[in-house]
């Protein structure tokens, strides 16, 4: 009676939407901030269409809430190799393997994801059928993104909103999706040239390693961040990869290509500043093989060839897969059409801006290897290493990463874990501490491959551990005898001191690695807890939930 009543009085233009709102939840898994992005702006987008929507992050509420919602939207992002946002594991986990009447409730999903990963929107598949199975109802279907993910996002959201009827009966028709940019903002619609104002090899003459320290111009963008986050950096593909692509295509390179929503370009410039030309996956080759109908592609693709798959894909690019399954070459078009755009790569900031006012520092190891009888080489790390100097401009925008930062006050003790390039946003915390006169103790571990060429900042930890703004610092250089050392080594032999610090409220960060050394510290931290707080290994786990519940425990793994 009272929203017939309601509807009844909507005829006053300007009525805020009222008590007639449909309710909308919308829910989200994150780990690098996109879809927390994303979810607000659905937000945003929900109420100007008239819902009463409330945002919900996946870390913050348990799967039984969902049976006393009626609208949901859920926005999760996979991880690696199909793994659930760190703070949505136990979301996940419960959800899936719990029993839970959904029967009252409307969804939609949005998956994002990478298609150079198998498991490729993993988690939001996995949420979209369980909830259907719990006997929810679809009202819009699941839209899966890859890393390029607005246009997506914008189509999704679009369908979904809608997909729920109106929402009130004022409702007003509003757009949803990525606001236009407005004037000269800078950010990620509209990226900052950054003039590289310094660039410096870390490892010394010998190392195995290629270590860049880069200071980088955020001058006059208006751009600005905190120890934590990243910086996106808007790459171009090297000369070189541009011709082995254009050479295995049988291709000039002059012909003219349009891309999607673009205007004509010549092929070589599309293929050195618009798309992804160096990595495959399979959802790449399964494109190719639509244009080139290869039997032996097809047997590659087979359901039942996937070892067969993920041997192929090792150490192969666009080049050698072209040369396999395409020896006749493709029509420009056809390459295009197989191609993603190529993605931003995001760097964890190296630099605290109350340090460095107006720079942005960046930590970077060069990737370069021999593979299939060809070099391959990382496309953002090698374009900063090989093709930016000194006084060149890089296209750049920082990014937020909200579940890595320093504790809210000063006082609380800080461990941070960062073998390698996992070093840099601990470079940024100890030098912001450094800056606020920070009281709280802190705790570097540090590794690498040898203490002679690979100490990276090693002057500077000394300064700051005179300084007091660094308290402690351990290091592990595990190629410096014949027994590999390791972070989570020290932290094991540190063990009873580890444990005190955490007992007194330390926060635990790690940051580096994720196929092996994010989980093998992981490891060392439950023994840690279980050794000194003699406590049973399902203990020590809760006490870990506990410290991740608490935000406590903070990761940045790639
Ligand atoms: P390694 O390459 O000598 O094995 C930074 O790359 C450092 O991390 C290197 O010293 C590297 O050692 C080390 N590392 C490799 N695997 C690791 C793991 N599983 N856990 C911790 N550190 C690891």
């Amino acid at each position: 009676w009272l929203a017939g009543f309601l509807s009844a009085d909507s005829a006053a233009p300007a009525a805020a939407p009222a008590a007639a709102s449909l309710p909308l939840t919308v829910l989200y898994g994150t780990e690098s901030g996109n879809a927390e992005e994303l979810a607000a702006q659905t937000v945003k987008s929900a109420k100007k269409r008239g819902f009463k929507a409330v945002m919900k992050n996946m870390s913050e509420i348990s799967p039984d809430a969902l049976t006393k919602v009626e609208n949901l939207v859920v926005i999760v992002s996979t991880w690696g190799e199909g793994d659930p946002p760190e703070s949505a594991v136990s979301f996940y986990n419960d959800f899936m393997s719990g029993a839970r009447e959904l029967s009252k409730l409307r969804f939609s999903v949005c998956a994002l994801g990478d298609t150079s990963y198998e498991q490729f929107c993993k988690i939001g598949k996995d949420v979209d059928a369980r909830l259907e199975e719990l006997g929810a109802s679809r009202i819009a279907p699941r839209q899966d993104c890859d890393v390029d993910f607005e246009e997506p996002y914008n189509t999704w959201v679009d369908a979904a909103l809608s997909g729920f009827g109106p929402a009130t009966a004022t409702a007003a028709p509003a757009s949803a999706g990525f606001a236009p940019v407005v004037g000269t903002e800078f950010g990620k619609k509209n990226p900052f040239p950054s003039e590289l104002l310094d660039k410096v090899v870390l490892n010394g003459e010998g190392s195995a390693k290629e270590t860049w320290h880069y200071e980088l111009s955020l001058e006059g963008s208006g751009l600005s961040y905190e120890p934590g986050d990243a910086l996106a950096v808007i790459a171009l593909n090297a000369p070189d990869m541009v011709e082995g692509v254009l050479k295995a295509a049988k291709l000039k390179g002059s012909e003219e290509v349009t891309l999607k929503g673009g205007s004509p370009k010549i092929l070589a410039d599309v293929l050195r500043e618009d798309l992804e030309i160096t990595t495959i996956s399979k959802a790449v080759l399964k494109k190719l093989n639509e244009v080139v109908s290869s039997d032996k592609l097809s047997a590659l693709l087979a359901d039942d060839a996937k070892d067969e798959l993920r041997d192929y894909l090792w150490g192969r690019w666009l080049a050698d897969a072209l040369a396999d399954f395409a020896p006749q070459g493709l029509a420009a078009d056809a390459l295009v059409s197989i191609l993603r755009k190529l993605p931003p790569r995001l760097y964890s900031i190296a630099s605290s801006p109350l340090a460095h006012p107006d720079e942005v520092h960046l930590t970077v190891a060069s990737v370069r290897y021999e593979a299939h009888d060809s070099l391959k080489k990382g496309v953002a790390s090698t374009y900063l290493a090989d093709l930016v100097n000194q006084g060149d401009n890089v296209l750049v925008y920082t990014h937020t990463n909200k579940n890595f930062r320093l504790p809210a006050s000063d006082d609380t003790p800080i461990i941070m874990v960062g073998p390698g390039t996992g070093v840099a946003p601990f470079r940024a915390f100890v030098e912001h501490r450094g800056e606020t006169g920070a009281k709280g103790k802190s705790w570097l571990i540090f590794g690498d491959q040898r203490y002679t060429y690979d100490f990276l900042y090693q002057l500077e930890w000394q300064d700051h551990l005179k300084s007091g703004a660094l308290t402690r610092l351990d290091v592990a250089f595990s190629r410096d005898q014949p027994e590999k050392v390791y972070v989570q080594d020290r932290m094991i032999e540190q063990a009873k001191e580890l444990y005190t610090w955490l007992e007194e409220g330390a926060y635990f960060y790690v940051c580096g690695d994720a196929s092996r050394m994010a989980h093998d510290v992981n490891e060392a931290l439950i023994t840690v807890i279980e050794t000194q707080g003699g406590k049973s290994r399902e203990e020590a786990e809760a006490y870990v939930d506990a410290l991740k519940k608490a935000k406590r425990y903070q990761r940045d793994v790639y």
